[in-house]
């Protein structure tokens, strides 16, 4: 790894997200030396701790879940981070973290690379990046600090980005007059995650498949988002957001584009990422009447939440049939379903792929299509429904299943988390698995046109743990 220093500042570090995820992908980082060898993390937030407390509290949430025994190399990777205590909206307070920051360089020796991560509610962007511009901090180096002449700086920001597609536009203009599109790494964690990526893979190296990737011969596409836990803790933040632009408007749209998009013909994060864009640009609903292809729903008891507002309209549940108007995929219906409080758990996308004529009895016919399915949590594999011979006398038809799971033992264990992945990338600049800023734009365009029309749609309430609303048609 490299031998420059880094300094990675995490705005809202005492935050959900850096407890969660971010402080045990920078620990594992560490522990598997992929980290540059002189980095310091900054935490940034309005609570008051030392250094010390910091570094005792990150220590805590970096081996949360771990396994004992685990915590080897924890005091030295603690020891690296400090804490720097402001407000978000106070300008004072970004000079003082500048004026920090040109400390620890100074103290290191030479101007750090510095990465500023948005851990923060996305209702703050705008009064983050305003103030980074003004402070002057998206420089590299203060005045008087030795540079050797490549030292840069880039950002970090979660999803969802932007309200709707106006907002997204004002933030893009922000954020572009401060950093540069190879600076801004717009993060959607599930692009970083193994078994989305192995979709591209899969499809585009394997002649069983491609050829056949298209209306010709797919009937259908199911994306899933289904979550069993409620909102839980993060009841105010969710309620200001919905399920649409937590996860639909990122997420889905991604496992969706990975799944439509041409050959981008080579592995590079370019290519890649205008591939994704294109499919993106295509995507369109069913029509006028929005009641005929979405159904918003909310659990029962979602109101009574913790930070959730008492009458609150926000869906927790939503399913859309879209489509994609290209010569590939006209006429292709692509489910997209996601919820919180359901009976089960499960992220995945199934292919299914138009039934041909059956070889059996007339007895023996039954819907059979072969369905190929990218489960990418909890389980992480890849499936495809095939149909055999039952054994026996009769020539009867079966399914049986050919597939491969990474959840297992060793090969699980090789599996970088998502935020690892999200962390590693921004470090070696590599934005494949990143969302552009025009990706993010045509996800908005399809989804603020709903959003807009959201509270004519009838809000179906549905039990905790059921599988949805029951759609009456
Ligand atoms: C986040 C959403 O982006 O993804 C959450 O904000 C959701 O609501 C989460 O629970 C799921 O991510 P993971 O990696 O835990 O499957």
């Amino acid at each position: 790894m490299s031998q420059k220093p880094l300094t990675i500042v995490v705005f809202g570090a005492t935050g959900d997200l850096f407890q969660r995820k971010l402080a045990r992908a920078l620990f594992d980082l560490f522990v598997k030396k992929l980290l540059p060898v002189d980095t310091e993390i900054v935490g940034f937030a309005r609570k008051d701790f030392s250094h010390d407390g910091f570094r005792g509290l990150l220590s805590e949430w970096a081996l949360h879940r771990n396994h004992a025994g685990e915590d080897k190399g924890i005091e030295e990777f603690s020891a690296r981070a400090y804490y720097h205590h402001g407000d978000l909206s106070d300008e004072k307070s970004y000079a003082s973290l500048g004026a920090f920051l040109a400390e620890r360089d100074r103290a290191r020796g030479s101007c750090s690379d510095k990465i500023f991560y948005l851990a923060v509610p996305p209702n703050l962007y705008e009064t983050v990046f305003v103030r980074l511009a003004r402070s002057g901090l998206a420089i590299p180096c203060a005045p008087g600090i030795a540079d050797e002449g490549e030292a840069w700086t880039r950002v970090l920001v979660e999803k969802p980005f932007g309200n709707d597609e106006r907002e997204a536009e004002r933030l893009d203009k922000l954020l572009g007059k401060l950093f540069s599109e190879e600076q801004i790494f717009r993060i959607d964690h599930y692009l970083a995650k193994e078994t989305l990526q192995n979709i591209i893979s899969f499809r585009f190296s394997n002649g069983l498949f491609e050829p056949l990737w298209s209306r010709k011969h797919i009937e259908r596409v199911r994306l899933l988002f289904l979550e069993r836990d409620d909102v839980s803790t993060r009841g105010s933040f969710y309620d200001g957001v919905g399920a649409l632009r937590d996860v639909g408007q990122n997420h889905l749209l991604q496992m969706l584009a990975l799944v439509a998009m041409e050959n981008p013909k080579k592995m590079e994060g370019g290519a890649i990422r205008a591939a994704r864009r294109r499919v993106l640009e295509k995507i369109t609903g069913g029509g006028r009447d929005l009641t005929k292809w979405i159904t918003r729903g909310q659990y029962d008891g979602y109101a009574a939440e913790a930070g959730v507002q008492k009458n609150s309209q926000t869906e927790t549940y939503f399913r859309i049939v879209a489509g994609i108007v290209n010569s590939r995929w006209r006429g292709v219906p692509f489910t997209l379903e996601a919820g919180k409080a359901l009976s089960e758990s499960k992220v995945s996308v199934s292919v299914y792929f138009k039934p041909t004529p059956c070889l059996c009895p007339v007895s023996h016919e039954a819907p059979h299509q072969n369905v190929l399915t990218f489960s990418i949590s909890p389980e992480q594999g890849i499936s495809a429904l095939f149909w055999a011979k039952r054994p026996g006398f009769e020539f009867g038809l079966e399914p049986k299943e050919l597939s491969f799971s990474f959840s297992e033992g060793v090969i699980e264990r090789q599996i970088p988390d998502a935020y690892e992945r999200v962390l590693y990338d921004c470090i070696r600049g590599d934005q494949t698995l990143f969302a552009s800023t025009a990706e993010v734009k045509a996800e908005w365009r399809f989804i603020t046109p709903i959003l807009e029309k959201w509270s004519r749609l009838p809000l179906l309430t549905y039990p905790k743990g059921s599988s949805g609303p029951t759609v009456v048609t």
